[in-house]
């Protein structure tokens, strides 16, 4: 196992990509703290499955936007493990489908905090901690939409995952000299509560054309990747975000 022992806190995990997360993760032997914001029933769900596997787990209650609440949560995770040695900022959504025509203010900056401001206020809950032992790994879950614009109806949401790929950038030079590696990984078209909330079947089955290998991914082939990125074998990467995309975007 790659990461026996390892403490790793996963925003978002009561669902989609960051509960098959949680669960790749603790395979791999970590100790894994199940962030939650309204979805206390999915969380329970994956801390038992990841104990009934025979590691540990917690449930976290935190809305990633605020800043009490994140810094309460990882306090909730150091009393438990003493530590975080990995953080995934998975947590993040459309919350509605907006094109200019229907865009308020409020929308954009819940946007925004959701899927930018949150890094920041996680990253800076975790960040001194592992820079005091050198070691660390942070993983940012962004989107293709940050590279291609979006699909319908998705601007502000791009717009924020295009700041999470400059920022993971931003991160990674100014922690790599604390012994942090900072890299992310952009999904394509996975298949999660996401899409159920927010893209018709008619809507899928256009993305689902435009993509090389001719399906949406699953949540379970992302988690793979963002356990690579965890793990030993990815020591000298940082800075970087993998596509996971089906060969959707290639450049
Ligand atoms: P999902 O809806 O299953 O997961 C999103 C998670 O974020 C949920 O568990 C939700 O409770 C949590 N969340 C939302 N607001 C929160 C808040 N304020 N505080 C704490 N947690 C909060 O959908 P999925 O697809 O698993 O999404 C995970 C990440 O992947 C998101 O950042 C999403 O933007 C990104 N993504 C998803 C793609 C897809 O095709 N499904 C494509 C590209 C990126």
């Amino acid at each position: 196992m790659t990461l026996e022992g390892q403490v790793v806190l996963i925003t978002g995990a009561s669902s989609g990509i960051g509960r098959a997360t949680a669960e790749a993760l603790a395979r791999q032997g970590a100790r894994v703290g199940v962030n939650f914001h309204k979805n206390q029933k999915g969380a329970k769900e994956v801390v038992e499955t990841i104990r009934r596997a025979g590691s540990e787990a917690h449930a976290i209650r935190a809305d990633v936007t605020r800043h009490d609440d994140v810094h309460a949560m990882v306090e909730a995770v150091r009393r438990h493990w003493g530590r975080i040695d990995v953080l995934v900022n998975n947590a993040g959504d459309l919350l509605a489908r907006r094109t200019l025509a229907d865009m308020t203010e409020e929308y954009w900056d819940q946007i925004m905090a959701l899927n930018l401001k949150s890094i920041f206020v996680c990253v800076q809950a975790v960040w001194e901690e592992m820079a005091a032992r050198k070691s660390g790994c942070i993983i940012n879950v962004s989107s293709i939409a940050g590279r291609n614009g979006g699909g319908p109806g998705a601007a502000a949401y791009a717009a924020a995952k295009g700041g999470m790929l400059t920022y993971t950038k931003a991160l990674a030079k100014e922690l790599a000299p604390h012994g942090i590696r900072v890299n992310g990984v952009a999904p394509g078209v996975i298949m999660t509560p996401y899409h159920e909330r927010y893209s018709s079947p008619d809507l899928l089955q256009k993305f689902v054309a435009s993509i090389p290998i001719g399906r949406a991914g699953t949540a379970e082939e992302v988690a793979e990747v963002i356990v690579f990125l965890a793990s030993p074998a990815a020591r000298y990467i940082t800075g970087e975000t993998v596509e996971v995309n089906g060969g959707m975007l290639m450049d």
